[in-house]
Order: structure tokens, then sequence, then C-alpha cells
């Protein structure tokens, strides 16, 4: 299976992207023209939301009602994923302004949290951050949603949320991908009666074709719709769940609902030759690696290289960039992080100076003042979700949306259908502790009350000064490095189709490896970085699951896909 996918993989995918890639010598236009658009698209990771995205702009909403119409589904439709018990960044641009801003939903800390929580009297790491109500951070987006449809959006924020209304009340039908994912979990879901009462009603995860019903949650958006960001941190909602969450041994309070805030945020902007890159913030590490990695590849030509020594530059960087976020990155409202300083050229060329083209640099040698474990990466991790939108007007929304694990805590508060996530687990809860993605940090990610944890989502915008791209991906610490290696893609001309199904490898400086999915690296590749002394570890599945869409300005046309690897829908529609 592993051998023909990968077979299939290079002839379907690799072939076309290498004559694409190096067609980019047909020059750009120095003015474009003035743009009258009348196409816009959806790319989600489920059939579903991209509907609910499309019949939304077809009602007359803009890309922001469509955005919230999309999270809502999304949350319905793929609780293994994302829901409204998580969070996420929400990535918008206004076409009127020319203008982009981030909006951070990501969950907090609820105020009773403590540095040490997660470590017992042997000091020694608990599961209590991955499983159960302690898991679980405040959720943002509820409040990220009745953010955007209040301040952007042209529709009500009922007729926008009436999809996944629909969908949680009268239900929907599991498909093969959802049983796979909650297989990977069941025991964490049987720990939990409310949880087994909705997602397992005859005691075992039900097979494709079940239809989910989700009352309660249906209810809680109706609430949501009728009284928008009260509904669900305030009142009844707020009471259920923090009642329940105690009930479990939880720690929320009413005050950490009632406190909830979504921050809106100046998005990272970085350049990369002809790129032009907008993309997430701290508290997502996303944008800030993303960026140091092509600052530091910028002193190359990759399209004249070997595909070893392409890999080589790539891991290399990627090596240096996830240190950085190991070492110093954080909530930026509670710790000090030289942003500025970390995307600078200086910074890049520092990073650089022990750069060997011949060997691989070992992480062991950068692990001073950061850590000193040897953590693994969980091969089975998966988490989160991505969406683009494009509207007539040339708006703009790449959203990704996570409640962390599959499932996230597992854990559902009673009466409320809510999923909360295990968010908490993205702090750095001791140093040198791996956490689900194997990423380690330092004091700069520590517990605090109220503060935010270190992401990787990385809802991106690509300019190449004539396309223009809106991209994402689930995939825990490897979110940034598919991003890198779509944005790479796109500078050297890929289309949307090849940027999502681009064979993937990534390096996050601990564990000191080069993974890859099964297929993405040719043999004699894999022996030339081994003989410069990389590990590489074949993870013999492939991972992500990346949605984009680019519009040619040139052309006037517009473009969506869906990754391959999964099951989500890419639609391009004409408006009339
Ligand atoms: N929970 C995964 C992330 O935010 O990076």
């Amino acid at each position: 299976m592993g051998k023909l996918w990968s077979a299939c993989f290079y002839l379907i995918i690799c072939l076309p992207l290498l004559s694409a890639c190096d067609d980019s010598s047909e020059p750009k236009p120095d003015v474009l023209e003035t743009i009258s658009k009348s196409e816009y698209a959806v790319a989600s990771a489920h059939p579903l939301a991209t509907q609910a995205g499309i019949k939304i702009l077809q009602e007359g909403g803009n890309a922001f009602d469509a955005a919230v119409a999309v999270t809502a589904t999304l949350a319905v439709v793929e609780p293994y994923a994302s829901g409204i018990g998580g969070g996420g960044f929400w990535l918008l641009h206004f076409a009127d302004e020319d203008y982009d801003i981030m909006v951070d939903g990501r969950e907090v800390a609820p105020f009773a949290a403590t540095r040490d929580m997660y470590i017992d009297a042997q000091g020694n790491p608990t599961k209590n951050s991955v499983t159960g109500p302690l898991a679980a951070g405040i959720p943002g987006t509820p409040a990220a949603i009745t953010h955007i449809a209040e301040n952007y959006g042209r529709l009500p924020l009922s007729q926008s949320l009436a999809p996944a209304i629909e969908l949680a009340r009268d239900g929907f039908l599991l498909t093969e991908f959802y049983a796979k994912r909650a297989k990977v979990v069941v025991e964490r879901l049987q720990q939990f009666p409310e949880t087994m009462k909705i997602f397992m009603p005859n005691g075992e995860v039900p097979q494709a074709g079940f239809k989910l019903v989700q009352s309660d949650l249906a209810q809680v958006l109706e609430q949501i719709a009728a009284d928008g960001f009260d509904g669900f941190y305030r009142g009844d909602v707020a009471q259920k769940l923090v009642s329940s969450v105690q009930q479990a041994g939880g720690i929320w309070q009413l005050e950490d609902l009632d406190d909830y805030q979504v921050i809106e945020r100046k998005p990272i902007k970085g350049n990369y030759k002809n790129l032009e890159i907008v993309s997430a913030t701290l508290p997502s590490s996303g944008g800030i690696v993303m960026m140091q990695v092509l600052n530091m590849l910028s002193q190359f030509d990759l399209p004249a290289m070997n595909e070893a020594q392409r890999k080589h530059v790539i891991v290399e960087a990627m090596r240096r960039a996830y240190y950085d976020r190991a070492r110093y990155l954080g909530d930026k409202d509670f710790v000090n992080v030289q942003v500025d300083e970390l995307l600078s050229m200086s910074h890049a060329e520092k990073h650089w100076a022990d750069f060997s083209a011949q060997h691989a640099t070992r992480s062991e040698d950068y692990l001073e003042n950061v850590l000193d474990d040897k953590p693994k990466v969980n091969e089975q991790a998966q988490n989160t979700t991505h969406f683009s939108i494009l509207d007539q007007d040339g708006n703009q929304v790449a959203a990704t949306l996570s409640i962390n694990y599959y499932f996230g805590s597992g854990f559902v508060a009673k009466g409320t259908g809510v999923l909360l996530n295990n968010e908490m687990d993205d702090f750095s809860i001791q140093p040198g502790h791996a956490n689900l993605w194997g990423l380690v940090g330092s004091e700069a990610n520590a517990i605090e009350p109220g503060k935010r944890m270190l992401s990787s989502m990385s809802p991106t915008f690509l300019s190449d000064g004539q396309r223009i791209a809106i991209l994402g991906t689930p995939g825990g610490s490897r979110i940034i490095s598919m991003v890198l290696l779509s944005a790479l893609a796109f500078s050297e001309g890929a289309s949307a189709e090849q940027m999502v199904n681009l064979p993937r490898y990534h390096h996050q400086f601990l564990p000191d490896e080069i993974q890859y999915e099964s297929g993405a690296l040719q043999a004699d590749t894999i022996a030339t970085l081994q003989s410069m002394g990389h590990v590489l570890n074949d993870l013999e599945r492939s991972y992500g699951n990346m949605h984009v869409i680019v519009w040619d300005l040139k052309t006037k046309q517009v473009t969506a896909a869906s990754d391959l690897r999964a099951i989500g829908t890419a639609q391009v529609e004409t408006s009339q």
C-alpha cells in the first residue's frame, strides 16, 4: 500500500510539479490591471463545510460571514479536529483597504492554572494535560466567530450559523475517515459518559453511514446565534460548562469564561525573493518560524540545486528556526519575545555561521539553554483543521482551528454537547518534556493563568506579484514545514493542486531527524542525506490536510484544491 501510494504520488504529483517549477522565466506584469472579480471559492476539510461556506456567499454574505459558517460547520462535522470547545487563528484580508489582521481566538489557561499543574509528586509529567477537563484551555472559537460576524460580516449570526445548527440538530452521515480517527482515541472517549452518549451511543465507534445527531450542541449554537458572546460565555451555557468541568475535577470558573477576549493582532509579514508572505503571529509560532527559514534560504538559488542539496539546506534552516521556537517563543503578552530580532537578516546570518554544505549540524550542539531530552514524536498524532475562502470582492480568509488531539480531551460538558480541547498540552509543561507533537519548550511557553499556549497553526496568504494564494493545513508541529514547502513551491510556479499534494518532509530541531512521508524522498536523495550525517525517519504514512485557493490577478482565474490525503473539497463558483 505504502509503495503503491508513493509510486502514484510521484507520477501524479511530482513530475508535473517539477516541470511547472522550472517554468519561472515568464516576465511578471509591471502593473496589474484593475481587477473585476467574478469567481469565488471555498476549500475546507469537509464537503459539508465547503457547501455551507458557498451557500452563505450565495446568500449575499462576504468571506467573513462564510468563515463563520465554515468554522461552525466544521465544529459539528469534524469533532475529531476542531469545535466550539477549541480555538484557532483567522487571518482576514480586507480587499477595500488592502489590509490584513489576525483574529486570535486561541484558548487561554484558566485563572486557577499553575506552572506545575501537570507534574506529580515524583516530578514526572501526568496524563492530565491530554485527557479530561484539566487538559482544557478556555475556548476561543465561539468568541472569535461572534467577533468576526459582528465586526466584519454582512449577515446576521443566525443566518451564518444556520447550516451548522441544522447539521447538529438533524444529523449527518459519518465517514470512514471519521471512524478511523475515533478508533484511535476510543479508550479516551470511553472514560466520559456524556461523550459516550453522543459519540458512541451503542457502546462502540459507529460505522461509516451512521447518522450522528448532536442535539445539545445544536442548542448551544442556537444560543450563540441569539445572544452572541453571552450565549456561550455567560448565562446558562457557561453555568453548565463550569459545573460539569468542576464535577469532573477540572478548574474552570465562571470568571474564566466571562473574561475571555478575542485579540486582533498584526500578522507576521515578510518577503522571500518574489514572494510576499502574511502569516500567523504569536501565540502562533507559524509565521515567525516560516519567515526565519525563508530568511536563511534567501541566499540560495534553490531551483538550481540538486534534490539532496536542496533538502539539506531547507532542513538545516528548519532545524535552526525550530530551535528558536523552543528557546524563545511564547505568548508575547506574558513574555518578552524579540520578534524583530528573530526576523532580522543579521539573526539569519548568525544562525548560518556554522552551516556546512557537506555535513548535517547536530541538534545536540544547540541544546545549551534549551533542554536535554530526546523527544519522540507521537507517530499517530493528527489534529486540527483548516479552510480557505475568497469572496466575490477579493476579501480573503485563511483559518486554522483546533481542539488539539483527535476529539480533544475526550470530555464533553454535560448538557452542552461541547467537546473540550486538550490544548493545555501545547504549553511547555516541564522543560525537556515533549508534548504530543514531540515539541519541547522553555520558560517562554510555561503555564501561567490567562496565558495563551504556543501554537504552530499557520494560516497564510502569499503573493508573487501576479498570483495570490490562501492556504494552511492541520498537522501539529509539521504545519509550519508543510506551509513552508508549499510557499517555496508557489514561488517557483506551483498551482493550488500541486501545492496541496506536494510530498512532505520535516525537521523540528528535536528529535534530530528528517521525518518524511513514504515516497517523499527518492532513494538516492536518502542515501546522500544519510552520508551527510542526517538521520532519516520514514513515517510510513502521509500527513497534513492542506486547502489552497489561488487567484491569478492577470488571467482573473481562481483555482482551488483540497488535499488528496483526506476528504475535504474545494469549490470555485462564478457570480451570476
Ligand atoms: N494544537 C496544535 C497547535 O496549535 O499547534
